[in-house]
């Protein structure tokens, strides 16, 4: 006997873009990262609310697909500001003072590393390495990336910046 899928209880346009990529996706060996990614590049996060039915869809466990989902820094499972920053807390630019610059962007956004601000202005991520360690403090703004990092650097983009979202 055929189980039935668990339910999808999202908004319709997300519920779709997490069918459109189990459908590109699931079958295939590996399938959670693909799907992963086709779900954030459209929505921007991966819903928790998503996790049963893909689970589902890819024979795994609930567990298995969350201990994948959250041991990838790069997923997001709540929606993200309408700008996102990104700023490198890896070896190459922590010796060419990526601290301050985040505790400095942290002060000039008014935001935590890891959070979205309450005003939902601005989501500020960790990352760990862009590619770009000789020109650091390495930043991506909007998924632009920026060598040279400053916190005003930073801030002047963020309030320039047309909203990526
Ligand atoms: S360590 Fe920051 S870009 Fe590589």
């Amino acid at each position: 006997m055929a189980v039935s899928p668990p339910p999808l209880p999202l908004p319709a346009d997300l519920a779709q873009v997490v069918e459109s990529a189990l459908a590109a996706h699931a079958a295939r060996p590996g399938a959670l990262l693909p799907i992963f990614h086709a779900i954030q590049d459209r929505a921007g996060y991966v819903p928790r609310e998503a996790l049963p039915r893909i689970a589902w869809a890819v024979n795994q466990s609930q567990a298995d697909v969350l201990g994948t989902l959250s041991f990838y820094h790069d997923f997001r499972t709540h929606p993200p500001g309408r700008h996102v920053v990104k700023l490198c807390r890896a070896e190459a630019c922590q010796a060419r003072g990526s601290d301050a610059v985040v505790a400095d962007v942290e002060g000039r956004l008014r935001v935590g590393m890891g959070r979205t601000r309450e005003d939902g202005a601005v989501t500020l991520e960790p990352v760990y390495c862009l590619g770009n360690c000789a020109l650091g403090p390495s930043a991506m703004v909007d998924g632009r990336l920026h060598a040279r990092a400053t916190a005003d650097r930073i801030a002047a983009l963020v309030e320039e910046a047309p909203p990526c979202r």
